[in-house]
């Protein structure tokens, strides 16, 4: 699906653009979108989902959000999932229809909803009791009803990584079904004035490749709605499954294709809907890593070449932690070539190092490339997602600019830091010398 070759200089060349020339001209480390790769993997959503079953796709824009990426997911036809202030703001000044974006959060400030019912957002997911009190008060004030769904803790679990499982019943995340907290807050809920309740939301994890934790979610959302249409005669119009379809990182990773995601989860909803005696409500997914994260490629440019005999063969790249936490953060793992030797056979086991002072700062453990030298071009594949967004400054590392590349073009989307960026925002009181550098 992507646009990924190696072409006849034996460079690795994405978009059509040598990745050799981007790093030359926009600088190590930088992060490549790969424009058709991204738009492809929101049209499958868009076909699987919405053309086929009238269902909302709702891009998770933790994944990965800048203006241009907005742009692209309006006109591919997908909602957004926020879970900011600062996303929402994003959202806003790329002039994304605000009645497609849905706010999510689990502790969500006044002014963040403020904003929001500002600018009139589709849906508010409601995460607590407290948010609800807020809101239904700052709805009030406004002199709006806002539309909202809330979140559930349907306490399924997806296998994946410890950190990254939010279904659970232990979580920061939503109102458990099973100790009575969400049937509670759902009576809450339709005793407001303000606030106007929609459907009924859960997320079970990230980075998911057993299909079954979905249906396995649907049979307890639906057995639960049956539950509240009993006791409160209301039924969800909608309900939201949230995201989590895993990924190709490494060999160990086996994507499911969306379609079958679609169908199964969607032909379950209708099932269980049925067989409850409810009405079927419109599905909403809100995928992230499964459109951002294969379309990106992290390029950086191999510094030290350090050989410790017997032991390990460290090769240091000019990013790391810095650009890409995740390693270090959830031990993920990645694949890389060398960009300028695409078409070379790996010779050795090497592992890629960051420049960050950490010794946990290690990107690839054990990898196999032919022997890297300094000023190689190392590109590393599926970091689309939670890279750029997950980016710091630690070490005072400027962060790396993005190029979004298509069809030989390519093109700036977000310029690289500055060290006058670093400073920027750093003030020195009087008693130490005074006023802004
Ligand atoms: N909806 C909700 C409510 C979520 O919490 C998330 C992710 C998503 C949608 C999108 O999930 P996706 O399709 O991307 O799996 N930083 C971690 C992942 C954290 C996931 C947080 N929630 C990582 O780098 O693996």
């Amino acid at each position: 699906q992507g646009t990924m070759q190696i072409n006849d200089k034996g460079h690795l060349e994405i978009g059509g653009c040598d990745t050799v020339e981007l790093a030359e001209t926009f600088g190590t480390p930088l992060y490549v979108l790969d424009e058709q790769h991204f738009r492809q993997n929101c049209r499958n959503y868009y076909r699987a989902f919405i053309e086929k079953y009238d269902g909302v796709v709702l891009y998770a824009a933790k994944t990965l959000l800048t203006l241009a990426v907005c742009r692209m997911v309006a006109e591919e036809g997908l909602s957004l999932d926020v879970v900011s202030g600062g996303e929402l703001y994003t959202a806003k000044k790329a002039r994304f229809p605000m009645e497609r974006v849905y706010f999510h959060g689990n502790n969500k400030s006044a002014a963040e909803l403020q904003l929001a019912l500002e600018y009139n957002v589709g849906r508010i997911m409601v995460d607590n009791p407290h948010e609800l009190q807020m809101l239904n008060r700052l709805a009030g004030e406004a002199g709006v009803r806002a539309k909202i769904m809330l979140r559930l803790t349907p306490g399924v679990e997806a296998h994946t990584h410890e950190y990254i499982k939010t279904g659970q019943i232990d979580s920061k995340f939503g109102m458990v079904i099973e100790n009575g907290q969400a049937m509670e807050i759902i009576k809450q809920a339709l005793a407001l004035d303000n606030v106007q309740l929609t459907g009924l939301h859960c997320h079970i994890g990230s980075q998911i490749f057993e299909l079954q934790s979905y249906t396995h979610a649907a049979e307890v959302m639906l057995g639960f709605a049956a539950e509240v249409y009993r006791e409160t005669g209301w039924q969800p119009g909608e309900m939201n499954f949230g995201g989590g379809m895993g990924i190709y990182y490494t060999e160990a990773d086996k994507p499911q294709p969306v379609s079958k995601y679609a169908d199964m989860l969607v032909q379950a909803v209708q099932n269980l809907a049925q067989s409850h005696g409810l009405a079927v409500p419109r599905v909403l997914v809100e995928p992230g890593r499964s459109i951002s994260g294969p379309a990106g490629t992290t390029l950086y440019t191999v510094g030290a070449v350090k050989n410790i005999p017997g032991i390990r063969k460290y090769v240091a790249v000019d990013g790391g932690m810095g650009d890409n936490p995740r390693p270090a953060l959830y031990q993920s793992r990645y694949e890389a070539i060398l960009a300028n030797r695409a078409a070379e056979k790996p010779g050795e086991t090497v592992s890629i190092a960051g420049k960050c002072c950490e010794s946990g700062d290690m990107l690839i453990w054990d990898i196999e490339l032919p022997a890297p030298v300094p000023g190689d071009i190392l590109a590393v594949s599926s970091t689309g997602a939670y890279n750029y967004s997950m980016s710091m400054n630690y070490n005072r590392l400027p962060r790396p600019a993005m190029v979004l590349v298509r069809d030989g073009a390519a093109d700036i989307i977000v310029a690289r830091e500055t060290y006058e960026d670093l400073i920027r925002n750093d003030v020195v009181p009087e008693r130490l010398g005074g006023g802004r550098v």
